[in-house]
């Protein structure tokens, strides 16, 4: 840490340096670019689709998008850079989950097994862990003939949210990770204690009772990353300060499965009061070899004691990438998420469908 200090000290005065330079010598100043530094990530694969939390499928030729916004939107495209077409909603009102923003759900993840399309989502409210997860059936991908089955889980209020690990955790950015033998696993989470995991039963539509309702904790920032809410409430705000994990998602690529992570300030930036860098969005992951964890890093940190590799986060004009999921088309693995344009703006509704295919160094994806 006192090293890390150090090296910013160094940085902030090698940069007050410049810039008394560019005042000495104006000839030093204008056109002459400073030095770029290295950039750590490849270039986003950006596009125009404005998105927020992105799931995608590929069926047969076609790509669907699902995503944050009124009844959970649509986009389908004939490949990853569009052009994107809107095309209406999952659902056609109100999610029937009585609570958070029903109109809205947030971060849906849709998946298909055996034909029938799951699309999973989160109705909750910003900073508040009264939350539940819902998920909404269709035998096609696109829009119209989707059925709500309204909550899985819920924290805060509601059935069940008064159990372990309800009781602990914020029910909202499902993912669903089906194994070889048709086993679900739901995998949920959002700051305060980060990210669970419990098996779905045999229908995907509800949590496994009994023998099998085993739930596994899979993530978690110990460290407070920002300051808790000013005055908490009992749902709203962690006294305990922020702690920035969610956005899970599970990929597989023999002979491990990965646990994708979204670390760090999500939303409502402001541009003039930017968090610190590197404390804004960024794409992490662990891996292990059961879909069930322990997930850890490439120095065998377990992801619950906040442990994480960095595979993707700003460069360039990209700004907090997150929300992201692995596609895997024609055998390749694409990791996708949303991000910021720092040329275009800093407005929630203003993020990005952007991706990068990824590679794998002795079993660690790289984003290239
Ligand atoms: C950001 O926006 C600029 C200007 O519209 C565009 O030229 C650039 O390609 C964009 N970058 C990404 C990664 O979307
Ligand atoms: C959550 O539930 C467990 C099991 O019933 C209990 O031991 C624990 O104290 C509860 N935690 C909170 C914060 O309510």
């Amino acid at each position: 840490m006192a090293l890390l200090l150090g090296l910013f000290t160094l940085i902030t005065l090698a940069v007050h340096r410049r810039s008394e330079l560019f005042l000495q010598n104006p000839a030093l100043s204008p056109g002459v670019a400073p030095p770029v530094p290295a950039e750590p990530f490849a270039p986003a694969h950006g596009t125009d689709l404005q998105i927020h939390d992105p799931s995608i499928l590929k069926v047969g030729e076609i790509y669907y998008s699902y995503s944050v916004g009124e009844n959970i939107a649509i986009h389908q495209a004939p490949c990853l850079d569009g052009p994107w077409k809107r095309t209406m909603t999952v659902l056609d009102k109100e999610s029937i989950i009585p609570k958070g923003d029903r109109q809205a759900p947030w971060a849906p993840m849709t998946i298909e097994v055996d034909g029938t399309f799951y699309c999973y989502y989160a109705v909750s409210f910003a900073g508040c862990r009264d939350s539940a997860i819902g998920v909404a059936t269709s035998k096609s991908p696109g829009p119209g003939g989707w059925t709500d089955h309204g909550s899985i889980v819920q924290s805060g209020t509601g059935p069940g949210s008064a159990n372990y690990p309800y009781n602990v955790s914020n029910a909202i950015d499902p993912c669903v990770f089906i194994t070889d033998t048709g086993q679900g696993y739901l995998t949920w989470g959002s700051y305060w204690t980060g990210l669970w995991q419990v098996p779905l039963s045999k229908d995907l539509l509800s949590v496994a009772t009994g023998e099998e309702s085993d739930a596994r904790h899979l993530a978690y920032e110990p460290r407070a990353i920002f300051p808790g809410r000013k005055k908490p409430t009992p749902l709203c705000g962690d006294p305990t300060g922020a702690h920035p994990v969610e956005g899970g998602f599970i990929s597989y690529h023999a002979p491990y499965h990965y646990l994708w992570f979204s670390w760090g300030k999500c939303c409502k930036y402001d541009p003039d009061n930017l968090p610190a860098p590197g404390k804004e969005y960024q794409i992490r992951v662990g891996r292990s070899l059961s879909p069930r964890g322990p997930f850890v890093d490439r120095i065998g940190r377990d992801l619950v004691d906040g442990g994480g590799e960095v595979v993707y986060g700003s460069n360039r004009d990209v700004y907090a990438p997150g929300g992201e999921g692995v596609l895997t088309d024609d055998g390749k693995d694409i990791l996708y998420y949303h991000y910021l344009n720092t040329t275009i703006s800093y407005d929630f509704w203003e993020a990005r469908l952007g991706y990068n295919p990824l590679e794998y160094i002795d079993g660690w994806p790289v984003a290239v």
